[in-house]
């Protein structure tokens, strides 16, 4: 989302003659669009800061003003302390206020002060950015759904991004319109609980995500539908039938599972048991044989012991992922289990860290291999590395590469896939 919102500010500012540079020395106005959801992203923003503050004195010497911008979910926790601890930053925006930030940057050049906005302001942020540019590329996101309610205990989001809100269905598909407009053919649809999306639709009635998906899917154009992230109690019916019945519809799932313990899912106030996932998964791959799923995964939540650990080992082992994200456990301030008190120290949650992730290797190498021999659709993005070659994505969101021309540059062709490495597939294209 922050890649969207990075997108979207660009796009605001260009109006007012902004455009991007490469080299942070050239640049009169930097904006770092921050993290906050583990500690080590949060602490990134600190030492990035450390090096524009040399940026801007070089600058200022031969005679440069520099506005220097903290943007984001740091932005909205941290607000006025980040001006305190780092007086280089002139302006901190949290994420509801993106489409002020052409006139608080005018502000603080004119008015020569710092300047917070953190509200949650009651005028709609998207209706007041300006309309999507032209795309650069083939594939991009879409945020149709903000902020979250569902409060896991360990989680920033609910506080940094606010209360669930979902955008209109004429809003996103005026936004998907104008991108496949600009060259797009596969879109993500993106909300920190997307499953949970409910939006205004044009007969009048809550569109579910499936809805807006069926609606989306009628765009012409528009070839591939994805989103993320999803929650599995919202993991709806007629969501999971959509898997099944939408051919634009990727067979690729995101759906974070957490923990594989039933007290450490009770503990992280995830409202479902391992069991229920496993047979959510079940249901899933019944209405689409074809579905690749990826998971988010922490250890070393407070008081997880050992066994409660290889619980989590084992809901890998049943389900079987494609790909996989894992995460040692960071406590947040104004979590509820940041207050735990049986917090676990960091060389239990390292050794568990590693032991999981050369699992996840395992997982992921095994699913690259079963495409070996098979001819997947891939959707072609950008040039190769090498002459000749060009990347795209399978259906499971695994990187290609093959030899091919670069008319095939956003076209969906069938290559035959040859061999796998750690990150990407490779494969030919057979004479049509
Ligand atoms: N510590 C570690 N990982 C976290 N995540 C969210 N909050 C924390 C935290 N406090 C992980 C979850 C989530 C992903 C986006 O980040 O797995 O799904
Ligand atoms: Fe955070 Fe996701 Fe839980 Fe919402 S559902 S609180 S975004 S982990």
């Amino acid at each position: 989302m922050n890649v969207y919102d990075s997108e979207r500010m660009t796009e605001a500012l260009s109006a007012h003659g902004y455009a991007e540079t490469g080299a942070v020395e050239d640049a009169d106005l930097v904006i770092l669009n921050t993290c906050h959801i583990r500690e080590k992203a949060a602490e990134k923003v600190y030492s990035d800061l450390g090096r524009i503050r040399q940026v801007k004195g070089a600058r200022a010497a031969s005679g440069s003003d520099t506005v220097v911008a903290v943007v984001g979910c740091v932005a909205q926790a941290e607000g006025s302390e980040i001006v305190r601890r780092a007086p280089v930053v002139d302006l901190v925006v949290g994420p509801q206020s993106y489409h002020r930030l052409p006139e608080l940057i005018a502000r603080t050049r004119s008015e020569n002060r710092s300047l917070v906005e953190t509200e949650f302001p009651e005028e709609e942020k998207f209706a007041r950015l300006p309309q999507r540019a032209p795309s650069r590329g083939v594939t991009a996101f879409l945020t149709v759904q903000e902020g979250c309610d569902k409060f896991c205990t360990f989680c920033v989001v609910p506080y940094t991004r606010g209360m669930e809100y979902s955008r209109s269905v004429a809003d996103i598909e005026h936004e998907a319109r104008a991108l496949v407009a600009g060259g797009v053919r596969e879109v993500t649809l993106l909300g920190q609980n997307v499953n949970g999306y409910h939006g205004a639709g044009p007969e009048g009635r809550s569109y579910s995500l499936a809805d807006l998906i069926r609606h989306l899917a009628q765009i012409d154009g528009l070839e591939r539908l994805r989103y993320t992230t999803s929650h599995p109690r919202d993991m709806s019916d007629d969501l999971i039938a959509a898997h099944g019945t939408e051919k634009k519809l990727m067979p690729y799932l995101h759906l974070p599972f957490q923990s594989g313990a039933d007290r450490i899912l009770a503990a992280m106030n995830r409202k479902h048991t391992a069991r229920e996932y496993i047979d959510l998964v079940g249901r899933i791959r019944a209405a689409q044989p074809e579905l690749a799923l990826s998971t988010d995964v922490i250890v070393g939540f407070p008081g997880e012991t050992e066994a409660e650990f290889a619980d989590t080992l084992s809901v890998f082992a049943e389900v079987g992922f494609a790909a996989a994200y894992s995460f040692k456990y960071s406590p947040r301030p104004g979590t509820p289990a940041e207050k735990l008190s049986d917090q676990i120290p960091d060389e239990v949650k390292a050794d568990r860290l590693a032991r999981l992730q050369s699992v996840i290797e395992r997982q992921q190498a095994l699913f690259s291999q079963r495409c070996v021999g098979r001819a997947l659709p891939v959707l072609f993005e950008k040039p190769g590395r090498r002459p000749g070659q060009l990347i795209g994505r399978s259906p499971y969101l695994q990187s290609v590469h093959a030899k091919a021309p670069a008319g095939m540059l956003g076209r969906v062709v069938p290559v035959e896939i040859s061999a796998f490495g750690p990150n990407s597939l490779a494969g030919v294209i057979r004479p049509e």
